[in-house]
């Protein structure tokens, strides 16, 4: 276990394996997701399926020379067949399957352009399965741009908090926020919502004009494993952007952060395609300024927290949900 953070490596949740663009019918990736090898790959029906990587014959890895075969996995060292729930079910050598040939294989759902696998400390089915993103693949909408993913050495726990800390998007981020204020923050099961008023300085020349540039952003937390977070400025013209965030925890040390970026279309394609970057130029801008805290933070199991930082506190005890072990996670204290 990492010193910085003793609480538990891997609490449950919906982790990002793969962009479904990335997968195309019969595609194979292996993936490393919660210090577990796994092999993630779509059937001839169009249905991605994940199983635990490690043939059980003598350990080939399925993930990589693994090939497709309707919707069973074909290993590449001796031809043994698994099928899609991980069971062994064609040896080409034997007219008998060992019963116990079979390995684990995991819960995938395919929402808004991302294939995601659950998974479980103890193994235990998900509660809940996260919901499509409003705006993706919609025409009023951009095409949501992918953004290059962090390699972090941190805690995925530490994504969502980072999307209620006000005080830092003023601080550490204080080239787009001036202030802010929660105006809400509401807990529904696995889902945490926060919605905050902020008063811009993003737009710098509008300013200067004599204008405020205010507006809210929402943000939809769902488990640890995905960060959407909906802005809506009013800078003379309406902007509203969306940018979502998927944390996936490698091993007990790093967690990969992919992100997407998609704005709503304006009626000037100029301005949208301008927007548009500059919303792509301060995500990236924004996570190259957490990257490094995070990296060699610590985590403190009850934070100092001030007024103005509750959605914190909220956030802490919201998340103690995901940890089969009540007590793995923290308690503020205010
Ligand atoms: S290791 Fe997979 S078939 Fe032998
Ligand atoms: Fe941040």
């Amino acid at each position: 276990m990492d010193p910085r953070y003793p609480i538990a490596p891997f609490p449950e949740g919906w982790f990002r394996v793969a962009w479904e663009h990335e997968l195309g019918r019969g595609g194979v990736l292996p993936r490393r997701v919660c210090g577990r090898d796994l092999v993630v790959y779509r059937g001839a029906s169009g249905r991605v399926h994940v199983l635990d990587a490690f043939c059980p014959h003598v350990g080939a890895h399925l993930g990589h020379g693994g090939r497709v075969q309707g919707e069973r996995i074909v290993c590449p060292f001796h031809g043994w067949e698994i099928d899609c729930s991980g069971r062994c079910v064609h040896v080409p050598l034997a007219p008998k399957v060992p019963p116990r040939a079979r390995i684990a294989g995991y819960p995938v759902a395919e929402v808004s352009g991302a294939v995601l696998v659950y998974v479980h400390p103890d193994g235990a089915p998900p509660r809940w399965t996260p919901a499509p993103l409003e705006g993706w693949n919609d025409p009023a909408w951009t095409r949501p741009q992918v953004l290059t993913p962090w390699r972090v050495r941190t805690h995925v726990q530490e994504f969502g908090e980072n999307g209620v800390d006000l005080g830092h998007a003023v601080f550490l981020h204080d080239h787009i926020t001036r202030a802010a204020q929660t105006e809400l923050v509401e807990a529904d099961g696995p889902v945490l919502r926060h919605r905050s008023r902020h008063h811009y300085r993003v737009f710098a020349p509008l300013e200067w004009l004599g204008k405020r540039v205010e507006g809210t952003l929402e943000t939809r937390i769902d488990g640890f494993g995905r960060v959407a977070a909906h802005a809506r400025v009013d800078a003379g013209i309406q902007v509203e952007n969306r940018v979502v965030f998927y944390p996936t925890p490698i091993d007990d040390e790093w967690v990969e952060l992919a992100a997407a970026v998609f704005l709503r279309r304006h009626p000037s394609w100029l301005l949208t395609r301008l927007l548009q970057a500059k919303s792509v130029r301060e995500a990236i801008k924004t996570i190259d300024q957490d990257a490094p805290i995070w990296s060699n933070k610590r985590y403190v199991r009850r934070p100092l927290l001030v007024a103005g930082e509750e959605a914190m506190g909220h956030y802490r005890r919201w998340a103690r949900q995901f940890y089969p072990d009540a007590d793995a996670s923290a308690e503020p204290s205010a």
